[in-house]
């Protein structure tokens, strides 16, 4: 274990946070959330959304926070730090989830590299969907994957300062403005009010459907990179001066805005190009095509703003990629004493293998999104309340340091004990694992 003197630590709170806002603001927030938004009644589900992120998935991300930067250590050596071995399995199951996800993340995030590049180079396919489904089968996933792994690997091995840190206060500052600006050009296009329409006009009777309620927790883990130890691993470079409560609420505050603000593109461009129907027919395909038609049609305009789009998108996903390959790095440095880049080149391979049939076939990017960006994530929330809640002594002077005030600490411990637990393990029971059984069958049964 890396002696407590010599660990890595940002340079600012500014860092921090910006690495943080880095690792949630990604595919999830621009791609997955439209996607949900468009399939479970626009402001409904953006409103379901809004209160799983408020009551489940801010008292993770402080719980997360507090472990972490109390420990400054890993996430299998801090659960360990504070609980004793019984909790290594918990920390075993965090760098599960960092193998998996990153491996089809990374997949997902080869695609955009293509369609960026594309965009600056030839003209655009008239045929979308045929053009998606080049880009999505034979060699060239597996080396667009293998690209965008390999400046990760490349981030990361640079360290949290140089790699990591100096990288999202490059890039987020930038995102930030594509983003608004992307929003305030979508708002130009006639017909953007049907767009809108659609993204903020609540169908109240899908808020009572337990279904929707489990993907709107679900999003709310992954779009704040919450359940497998990334913000942990991020708090643990921290100093003891941070307040914690106020940069959580700024991290998920963030995450939400940015979200916000790409249904504010991406559904004035869908819905005013009339291709509202395509969305909903794939799942991790339907930005991918309908997106490209949309930009196809726009013409010249069409052809930059569709490039500066991907350029967002690739942006995101590499901030994000960082902090889901530093979770798995970080571990094997505490565990194993390899130097960073060792680990970062290693496991990079690893999970640059393990995401080859996710290249290969959409159907098994699909299932293991499902099991690891799902079931693991929503597990290893559930594992984090009650671990804070119930198992370690008193966190309260751990988030106190830097945070004398916090007026709600009563409330948040409330949550992790009773709320989070029950309303987690209600998910996780009766939506999460029988739809991933289901998905399991259909995957085997249909070849
Ligand atoms: N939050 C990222 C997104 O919205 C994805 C991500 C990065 C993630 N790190 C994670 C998800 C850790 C779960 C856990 O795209």
């Amino acid at each position: 274990m890396a002696a407590q003197g010599t660990r890595e630590r940002f340079s600012s709170h500014a860092g921090f946070v910006l690495a943080a806002v880095g690792s949630a603001v990604g595919l999830g927030n621009m791609w997955r959330f439209s996607y949900l938004a468009a399939e479970h009644g626009g402001a409904a589900f953006v409103l379901l959304y809004l209160v799983m992120t408020a009551g489940i998935a801010l008292p993770i991300l402080l719980a997360e926070l507090v472990i972490g930067r109390g420990a400054a250590r890993s996430p299998i050596a801090a659960l360990q730090h504070f609980g004793g071995k019984a909790w290594r399995p918990l920390g075993g199951l965090f760098v599960a989830s960092g193998f998996l996800i990153l491996s089809y993340y990374s997949v997902i995030a080869g695609w955009t590299l293509r369609y960026l590049l594309e965009g600056l180079g030839s003209a655009p396919e008239p045929d979308a969907a045929a053009h998606f489904q080049r880009i999505t089968s034979g060699p060239a996933p597996v080396l667009w994957h293998l690209l965008f792994m390999g400046i990760t690997v490349l981030v990361v091995a640079g360290g949290v300062r140089k790699g990591i840190e100096r990288t999202s206060l490059l890039l987020m500052p930038v995102l930030f403005v594509l983003v608004v600006g992307l929003a305030v050009y979508a708002a130009t296009l006639p017909g953007a009010e049907l767009g809108y329409r659609a993204f903020l006009r609540p169908e109240l009777d899908q808020l009572l459907s337990l279904g929707v309620l489990a993907q709107a927790a679900g999003q709310a883990f992954f779009s704040l990179s919450l359940g497998m130890g990334a913000m942990l691993t991020y708090a643990s470079y921290l100093g003891g001066d941070e307040n914690l409560p106020v940069e959580a609420a700024l991290i998920a505050g963030t995450d939400f805005g940015v979200a916000f603000v790409a249904g504010l593109v991406v559904f004035p461009l869908v819905f005013a190009l009339g291709l509202s129907e395509q969305v909903s027919g794939s799942t991790v395909g339907a930005l991918f095509i309908t997106l490209p038609s949309a930009f196809a049609t726009l013409g010249g305009a069409g052809r930059i703003v569709g490039t500066l789009f991907f350029v967002t998108l690739a942006v995101g996903a590499l901030t994000s990629a960082i902090s889901l390959l530093e979770v798995v790095v970080a571990s094997a440095i505490d565990r194993f004493g390899w130097s960073r880049r060792r680990a970062a080149a290693l496991i990079g391979v690893v999970i640059a293998l393990l995401g080859v049939p996710s290249a290969a076939s959409l159907d098994v990017l699909g299932l293991v999104d499902q099991i690891a960006g799902n079931v693991f994530l929503i597990a290893g929330g559930l594992g984090l309340a009650v671990f804070v809640g119930w198992v370690i002594p008193d966190p309260t002077p751990e988030l106190r340091r830097g945070a004398r005030h916090v007026p709600w600490l009563r409330l948040w411990r409330w949550l992790l004990r009773f709320a989070v637990p029950v309303a987690l393990t209600v998910i996780l029971l009766g939506v999460t694992l029988p739809d991933t059984l289901a998905a399991l069958r259909d995957f085997f049964a249909g070849g």
